[in-house]
């Protein structure tokens, strides 16, 4: 049996109340899945803060730079010069997007895991690295690694925490203080101005982890003053495998080449090597074109929206997911501080007595509902909220409507009221439907069992 995938774009008539209808259409926006007990249902998507589906556009321009491919910065061909041609200017328009400066260097990177690590090579050696207990792992395992990392505990407020950081940046010097756009647990920021004020006082660099920010917010490197931001394409509507480390050039020509190899040098012989600047310096191998059109075309398409138009979809879709599960019994939203600002589309939450895993596998079986659940690849963050077993999160995007959220509602009322209708038993760390009957489209029928072996995050705690 094979997923029905219809590539149309969805119609926009709907759209006069904004949540109604996708505010951009996305591949697959109609996909049906099996369900345990019987029957098909168009996937509701609500794990986008995870990876968000290819926007139609994008997949567009993918498509319509597949016939010109061919290889980047090395050859004289025709096709060579117009996929390098594609691929400088795919790097000027995603800089342009996170309204970079003009000395400004955009790296094309797998990924913000890929970025954080490559800029973690570059800050200077006995520079120290500032960060708070509630970032990814992606933000705090690579300063770890580095070396001196000074991780702050989140404070309750966002008024005590800034206090704290700043408290922090008068008693020690840091190169770098690290802090997220959005949180990946409960969309919750911090004002980025107020913390590019107080280390700006204290002379460090900002980096913003842009991975849940860039998608959902207008972001400016220029207007905000931060020194480097660093997102995903697979979170950006551009599931095809490049990311972005935008930022100061100095660190950047500076450092150690991110991988040593062909295309990030500029002369070699047997006994040394004299390095590119940035970003080929850190480009090393064949870089990703399609990765890079694709990433372009998806920013290009979010800056198209009309102004507010992004944040009032997310709104009405999080407000109505958020009002709806508060109003069930046993049902908590996660929160970092008590006086954060709007958040973006991402709802953490627990339901008293119940597994996160089990709910999880039950909305997924029983009502064709994606979403995540574990520890989010934030540990310490889940520790600090008091659920260092893991919680559920919701996350929408520009493809989700409120007929995803009201059946997330609806389905977590019915699992409170009656309890799951099929059984579930634990095995490889996750809860699997007993008798699944429902093949792996695409996998050549994989085993689930052996999807369900990935490691993630690391298992939550039972
Ligand atoms: C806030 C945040 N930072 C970093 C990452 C890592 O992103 P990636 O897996 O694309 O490298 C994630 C992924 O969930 C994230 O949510």
């Amino acid at each position: 049996m094979s997923v029905l995938v219809d590539c149309a774009p969805a119609r926009n008539s709907a759209a006069s109340r904004p949540g109604l209808a996708p505010l951009l259409p996305v591949v697959g926006a109609d996909t049906e899945v099996p369900l345990v007990p019987g029957g098909r249902i168009r996937y509701a998507d609500l794990d986008s803060a995870a990876s968000s589906r290819a926007l139609v556009s994008v997949a567009e321009q993918v498509a319509a730079a597949l016939p010109l491919y061919a290889s980047v910065h090395r050859g004289a061909g025709y096709l060579s010069q117009v996929s390098t041609a594609l691929y400088e200017s795919a790097r000027e328009r995603i800089a342009a997007f996170v309204g970079a400066r003009d000395d400004d260097v955009c790296v094309v990177t797998r990924h913000t895991t890929d970025a954080l690590n490559l800029l973690a090579g570059c800050v200077p050696d006995g520079g120290a690295v500032l960060v708070l207990d509630c970032e990814h792992h992606a933000d705090l395992l690579p300063w770890q690694r580095r070396g001196a990392v000074t991780v702050l505990p989140t404070e309750p407020t966002v008024v005590a925490t800034l206090r704290a950081l700043g408290t922090e940046l008068a008693r020690t010097r840091y190169a770098l203080v690290a802090v997220t756009g959005a949180s990946n647990v409960t969309g919750e920021s911090l004002p980025l101005a107020d913390v590019v004020a107080l280390a700006r006082a204290a002379g460090a660099r900002v980096l913003v982890d842009g991975a849940q920010l860039v998608p959902h917010r207008a972001f400016s490197l220029a207007a905000t003053g931060a020194d480097y931001v660093v997102f995903s394409g697979h979170k950006t509507y551009a599931p095809f495998g490049a990311g972005a480390l935008v930022g100061r050039r100095d660190w950047l020509d500076a450092g150690p080449a991110y991988l040593a190899g062909g295309g990030a040098v500029h002369e070699v012989s047997v006994e040394e090597t004299s390095w590119a600047p940035a970003p080929h310096r850190h480009e090393g191998g064949s870089p990703n074109v399609l990765g890079a059109v694709a990433l372009a075309a998806a920013c290009e398409a979010l800056a198209g929206l009309p102004a507010g138009a992004l944040e009032e979809h997310e709104r009405a879709l999080r407000d109505r997911l958020s009002e709806g599960l508060t109003a069930l019994p046993g049902v908590r939203l996660l929160r970092i501080w008590a006086d954060s600002e709007e958040p973006t589309g991402v709802v953490g939450f627990i339901v008293d007595g119940a597994d996160p895993g089990l709910l999880a596998a039950y909305l997924s079986a029983e009502h064709g509902i994606g979403v995540r659940d574990g520890r989010f690849c934030a540990h310490p963050l889940l520790a600090r909220l008091g659920v260092p077993e893991g919680a559920l999160r919701a996350s929408v995007g520009v493809g989700s409507t409120l007929d995803d959220v009201d059946r997330l509602v609806d389905a977590v009322a019915e699992f409170l009221a009656r309890g799951p209708g099929n059984r579930y038993e634990l095995g490889s760390g996750r809860w699997q439907p007993v008798g699944d009957p429902r093949p792996l489209a695409g996998l050549g029928g994989a085993d689930p069992a052996v999807v369900a072996r990935g490691a993630g995050c690391g298992p939550a705690p039972r």
